[in-house]
């Protein structure tokens, strides 16, 4: 049987009175490209941060890697965080007075300095954006930011690569190369969990499920990205989002 490498069981998260998840059940599989897809206001972006310690759970349990990790004491989750979990968000948050290389080394946790540069070099590169690795992020362009900062979030070698709306702030060709960034990291075995509310990004993903009212509503499986038909790949999905009228 397949094990999970994070799974969220009962998650509850309320803010005030208001409930924004509602009892999540969630488990993320090794080799998986998983996509959280929902309305705007859904809880898409609370799960994520829930699962990845950011933010506390109202109730539930978070386990990862076969530990318990809900209710670890703060600092032990930001090692655990530094560690093991990547980030890339619809920001970069890349810091300004850095260049991109001094960013992506900068994250790095562990490991001899000159072991920590020859991988930023060699993720910059593999990103596309070696050649753009001495500037500052206010001197590149929004795609080679992104494709920076996921060097960044993959400099630790991530046991899971978290990103939510990693499309959201760029155009259609800077959102498709940064999908198939992402795409060629799952095919070397990064595990990723991605929110969006982009169908083209998600349809890179193997397992989409459905959020809405902070309740995972229904999943869907698709075969890995580039192993089948995009046509047929995009009517399955366009039909099971139709069906669950979004
Ligand atoms: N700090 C907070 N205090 C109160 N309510 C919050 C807080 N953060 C989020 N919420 C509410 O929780 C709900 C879920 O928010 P969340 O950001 O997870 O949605 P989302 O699915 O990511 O939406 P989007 O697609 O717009 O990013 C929303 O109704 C939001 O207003
Ligand atoms: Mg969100």
């Amino acid at each position: 049987m397949k094990e999970p490498i994070l799974s969220g069981k009962g998650l509850c998260k309320k803010f005030g009175e208001t409930i924004v998840m509602d009892n999540v059940d969630i488990d993320i599989y090794a080799g998986d490209f998983t996509v959280i897809m929902g309305p705007s206001g859904a809880g898409k972006s609370t799960l994520l941060y829930c699962l990845s310690g950011m933010d506390a759970i109202s109730s539930g349990e978070v386990w990862f890697k076969g530990q318990e990790i809900s209710y670890l004491p703060e600092k032990q989750m930001a090692k655990l965080r530094a560690k093991e979990f990547g980030f890339v968000f619809q920001q970069t948050h890349l810091v300004s007075n850095l260049t991109l290389f001094e960013n992506v080394a900068m994250a790095g946790y562990a490991g001899k300095t000159e072991e920590v540069h020859r991988r930023a070099n060699e993720l910059l590169a593999q990103m596309n954006v070696g050649g753009a690795k001495d500037r500052l992020p206010s001197q590149v362009s929004g795609g080679e930011a992104q494709r920076a900062a996921i060097a960044r979030a993959m400099i630790n070698r991530p046991g899971l690569l978290f990103a939510d709306e990693p499309t959201g702030a760029l155009n259609k060709s800077n959102s498709q190369e940064v999908m198939s960034l992402l795409t060629g990291l799952n095919a070397q075995g990064q595990r990723i969990l991605m929110v969006t509310h982009d169908v083209r990004a998600a349809l890179r993903g193997n397992r989409l499920l459905y959020l809405e009212d902070g309740k995972i509503l229904d999943e869907l499986t698709l075969p890995n990205y580039g192993t089948d038909d995009d046509a047929e790949r995009e009517s399955t999905a366009s039909a099971w989002l139709s069906k669950l009228q979004w």
